[in-house]
């Protein structure tokens, strides 16, 4: 199977860390295909416990090549850190690579982040403040100072000659300090010597993998309701999180995307604003964010918790087309008296099955089905036959409303902690 895309099918945090890590094992690239340090993705194996906000999951298998890809916003001080952490954990990082035509997170947009959010008062869109928004916004202004600009001197004087007196003059309407030329280009220099031998053509890194058969990894960021297009608009990131974002961001021609994995919690969460209909606020969701640590990986703000919307991941289904589900977490629910499902939604009084828009979302109320829970722990079974019967029939019930096979179960953190269906 040469290319495999693995998708978030909600809100993000749906634990694709631990899928990317596992199936990673097998892959020749690990490619982040879009997103930047706003990621919190979570790995736990045998080299230990790890947070990553940028670097691929694959990082963990010394023989694979990972990719922070053409279509990620990349904070190289971010980067450098992380890095820093992974190598004094005893991780090697000699096989990261940075796409030449990725786009770099400046310190202007870190700052800028956080004045237009706040700005924006009670609308507020929560980001994480990693600069995604501005840095895209840059892009597609094609303002955006690329990571192969670093290679260019006189590239990168031009592009940051465009870009910074406009952010300045941005940054003075805050009633903030300009930032100096000579500073930012100084640190670019930095990166330079950092990051130069990283900065690959990934046209050719990935076009010659293909012609060799070599399996490759696409590694999304976030979920589909927080997707660019598709998501609960605004209340979104500003990239392509859907698996058609790998063949843009990641370089692969969309055809050669032979398997979409969509990964969902047993329940729901989020993090940020804009319309959850499954959240539960008071006892019942503190109760389950307690259950699950639902805390941010990247910002530490709690999660905002609910029962799993099937509505949610049958409309991820319809633009992922999922060839597998991988469900995380089951072993949080394990000990309730019963769980439930989100089915459908009432919207003024209309039954609906799939995701409107924002603001017929923002009135949706969930319609729950109840199932029975299961009482025995689940996070030490590694079959599927030894789960419980109400256990599996939860999941069942979960892959007869997303549409797609459920053929990944996690338990647990830990690479052990999986069921292979
Ligand atoms: P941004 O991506 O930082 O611009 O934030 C946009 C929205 O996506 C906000 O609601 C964030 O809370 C949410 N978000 C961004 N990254 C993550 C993530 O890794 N997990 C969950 N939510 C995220």
């Amino acid at each position: 199977m040469p290319v495999t895309a693995i998708v978030g099918a909600q809100w993000g945090d749906e634990g694709k860390g631990k899928i990317t890590d596992l199936l990673a094992e097998q892959a020749d690239i690990v490619i982040r295909f879009g997103g930047g340090g706003n990621a919190g993705h979570t790995v736990i194996n045998h080299l230990g416990e790890f947070a990553l906000h940028i670097i691929p999951s694959g990082i963990f298998n010394p023989r694979a090549v990972s990719l922070v890809g053409t279509g990620a916003v990349v904070d190289l001080d971010g980067l450098g850190e992380e890095m820093d952490g992974l190598v004094r954990e005893g991780v090697a990082v000699d096989n990261l690579r940075i796409s030449s035509r990725a786009q770099l997170v400046m310190p202007y947009h870190l700052l800028l982040d956080r004045l237009t959010d706040e700005a924006r008062g009670e609308l507020t869109l929560g980001t994480t403040r990693k600069g995604i928004g501005p840095a895209y916004a840059d892009k597609a202004e094609r303002i955006g100072v690329r990571a192969g600009d670093l290679l260019h001197g006189a590239a990168l004087r031009n592009a940051l000659s465009v870009a910074l007196p406009r952010h300045n003059a941005q940054l003075e309407r805050f009633g903030e300090p300009p930032m100096s030329g000579k500073e930012l280009e100084d640190r670019t220099l930095i990166w330079s010597e950092r990051f130069g031998e990283m900065i690959v053509d990934q046209a050719v890194l990935v076009g010659d993998a293909l012609d060799n058969g070599r399996e490759i990894l696409l590694e999304g960021q976030l979920g589909t309701m927080r997707d660019l297009d598709w998501g609960t608009y605004p209340y979104v990131t500003s990239s392509t999180t859907i698996a058609g974002g790998g063949g843009v961001g990641g370089g692969v021609p969309p055809r050669c995307i032979e398997r979409v994995v969509g990964v969902v919690k047993a329940y729901t969460s989020a993090v940020g604003t804009g319309p959850v209909p499954a959240e539960l606020t008071g006892t019942e969701g503190d109760a389950l964010r307690r259950r699950g640590n639902e805390f941010g990986t990247t910002t530490g703000r709690p999660r905002r918790v609910g029962w799993f919307d099937a509505v949610a991941t049958r409309y991820a289904h319809r633009l992922n087309r999922f060839t597998d589900l991988a469900i995380t977490k089951l072993d949080v629910l394990d000990g309730l008296g019963h769980v439930k499902l989100i089915t459908a939604y009432a919207i003024n009084g209309t039954e609906v099955t799939t995701i409107p828009d924002t603001a017929d979302m923002e009135q949706a109320i969930p319609i729950y089905e109840e199932m029975p829970g299961w009482q025995d722990d689940t996070s030490r079974v590694t079959s599927w036959s030894d789960l419980p019967a109400n256990a599996r029939r939860y999941v069942q019930r979960i892959e007869a409303l997303a549409g797609a096979p459920v053929t990944i179960v996690s338990v647990g953190p830990a690479r052990q902690q999986t069921i292979h269906r």
